[in-house]
């Protein structure tokens, strides 16, 4: 009887394990680098961006400074935020051209925030690093 009920559990608990695991992967927390999919290849290694930890450090509560929304006459919607999408959904290319909108969008984004407070990264090397 005890053999059998143990037969039984151990796939239901592997099956929560590992869907516990698949899930955390899609979260911010544990997001490491930036890795947009809108960049087929990278010509660079994939720049650190340590979210939670870097959004807490930099003071960043309103996760619309990022994640914004815009109206159809391009207004900024402040009370709404598009966190649930990939920066390239909106400023990618068709398939096979090089999105070099996205690049200018991330470093603007991105530097342009570290040089206007003179915080964080501004070298090429700083970000994309090895
Ligand atoms: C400093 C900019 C910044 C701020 C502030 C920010 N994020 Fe993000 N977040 C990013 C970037 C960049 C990505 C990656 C987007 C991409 O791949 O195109 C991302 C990705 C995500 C993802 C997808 C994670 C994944 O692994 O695919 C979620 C969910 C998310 N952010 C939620 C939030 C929430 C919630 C807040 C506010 C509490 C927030 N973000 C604030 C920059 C930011
Ligand atoms: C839902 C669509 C959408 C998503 C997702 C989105 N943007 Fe935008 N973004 C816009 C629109 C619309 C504008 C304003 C019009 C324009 O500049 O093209 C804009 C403007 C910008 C600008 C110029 C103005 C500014 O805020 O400095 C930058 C830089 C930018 N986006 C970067 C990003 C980054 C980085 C991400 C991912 C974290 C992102 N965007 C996600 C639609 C989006
Ligand atoms: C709105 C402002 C803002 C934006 C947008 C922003 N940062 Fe930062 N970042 C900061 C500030 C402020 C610091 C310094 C925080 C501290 O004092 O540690 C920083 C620090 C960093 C650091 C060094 C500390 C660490 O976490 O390793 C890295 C790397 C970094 N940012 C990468 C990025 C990337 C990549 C993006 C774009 C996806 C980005 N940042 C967007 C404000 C910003
Ligand atoms: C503040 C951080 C930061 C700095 C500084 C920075 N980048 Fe980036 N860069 C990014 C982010 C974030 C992306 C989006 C990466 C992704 O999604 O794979 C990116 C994307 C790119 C890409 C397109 C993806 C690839 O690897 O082919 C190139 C090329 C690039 N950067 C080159 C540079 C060069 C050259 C410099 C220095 C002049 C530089 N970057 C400085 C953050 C930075």
């Amino acid at each position: 009887m005890r053999r059998l009920r143990l037969g039984f559990m151990i796939p239901v608990l592997l099956a929560v394990v590992l869907t516990g695991g698949a899930l955390t992967v899609y979260s911010q927390e544990d997001m490491q680098v930036v890795e947009d999919s809108g960049f087929g290849t990278s010509m660079r290694p994939a720049p650190a961006f340590r979210h939670d930890e870097h959004n807490e450090a930099a003071g960043l509560l309103d996760c619309a400074v990022c994640h914004h929304v815009y109206d159809e006459d391009g207004k900024l919607v402040p009370e709404e935020s598009s966190e649930g999408q990939e920066c390239s959904e909106c400023h990618g290319s068709p398939e096979g051209e090089f999105p070099m909108e996205l690049v200018r969008r991330f470093h603007l984004n991105c530097r342009g925030c570290h040089q206007e407070r003179d915080a964080g990264p501004v070298t090429c090397g700083e970000c994309h690093t090895r």
